[in-house]
């Protein structure tokens, strides 16, 4: 692959996007690329992935303008929905993912880390939509999960004035999890899928969805999504070897995503 580079550490997979000359913006060729890495994840395998940007400067500079400048309507239409389906796919990948944001994440970029269950930002990291600077709106779900993570009121402000924001104002709102010195950044970003590899991967799998799917529900029917997965790991081996582990008062067999 020419722009995504895969490597595979016991069940974190780490997904460079690697465009550096480019500050990583995604163009078609780096978004069919990523597609491509982002179907082939196999959850058996990979229990939480990492994503981050080449180089120390940008983690995703947005989609790529001058592939933009010349659309119209209708090639605008074709062109961003294979980079919306990527970011929604991103979104409902089954395992965590974590968004290491090493520098500029503007536009597509910021789009890119929303989609991502968890942000750990570089302290050299700024984010933003600034698509309204450039006569469009974010479009790969910015107008959509920005408000879902920050709240309304916020994600209007940012959306609206395109004002950029440092890492630790988007601390500050929430946009991201936690800050850290650029050097230690892929180190925290690691130890945290490391850490969320070790619990039962069923469990986290069924946590995830029961978050994601409940938060487009109504409380009744997220409380419903919630027992019934819930429910499901009662079936699992992994379940019944943790708790006998507790009743026994020993050290439980690593899991085994059974
Ligand atoms: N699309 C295409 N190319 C991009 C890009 C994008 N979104 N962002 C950066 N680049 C390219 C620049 O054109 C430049 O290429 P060149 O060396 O061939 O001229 C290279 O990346 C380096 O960017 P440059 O602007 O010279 O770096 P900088 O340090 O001066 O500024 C940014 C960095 C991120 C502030 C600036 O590049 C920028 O504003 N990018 C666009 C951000 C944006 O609006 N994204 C949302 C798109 S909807």
């Amino acid at each position: 692959m020419a722009f995504i580079e895969v490597t595979q550490t016991g069940w974190v997979q780490t997904v460079v996007i690697s465009r550096e000359e480019a500050l990583n913006a995604l163009n078609d060729a780096v978004i069919e690329e990523l597609s491509r890495v982002v179907d082939a994840v196999n959850p058996r395998e990979t229990r939480c992935l990492v994503i981050t940007g080449k180089g120390g400067k940008a983690f995703v500079a947005g989609a790529d303008i001058c592939d933009m400048s010349q659309r119209s309507r209708r090639d605008a239409m074709a062109q961003t929905l294979p980079g919306a389906q990527l970011m929604r796919k991103i979104e409902t990948l089954p395992m965590p993912t974590i968004a290491a944001i090493n520098g500029y994440a503007l536009g597509g970029g910021c789009e890119l880390a929303l989609c991502c269950d968890i942000r750990i930002a570089s302290q050299t990291a700024v984010l933003g939509l600034p698509e309204v600077t450039l006569g469009i709106i974010p479009g790969f779900g910015g107008t959509q999960r920005l408000p879902r993570v920050i709240g309304a009121a916020k994600a209007k402000e940012l959306i609206f004035t395109a004002r950029r924001v440092s890492a630790d104002e988007a601390l500050a709102l929430g946009l991201v999890n936690l800050v850290v010195a650029p050097e230690q950044l892929m180190a925290e970003s690691l130890k945290m899928a490391e850490r969320i590899s070790r619990n039962a991967p069923i469990g986290v799998r069924a946590a995830k969805k029961a978050v994601n799917e409940g938060l487009d529900a109504d409380i009744e029917r997220g409380l419903a999504i919630e027992l019934e997965l819930c429910a499901g790991c009662f079936e699992t081996e992994d379940q019944r070897e943790a708790m006998r582990a507790f009743v026994e008062k020993r050290k439980p067999q690593p899991f085994q995503d059974k």
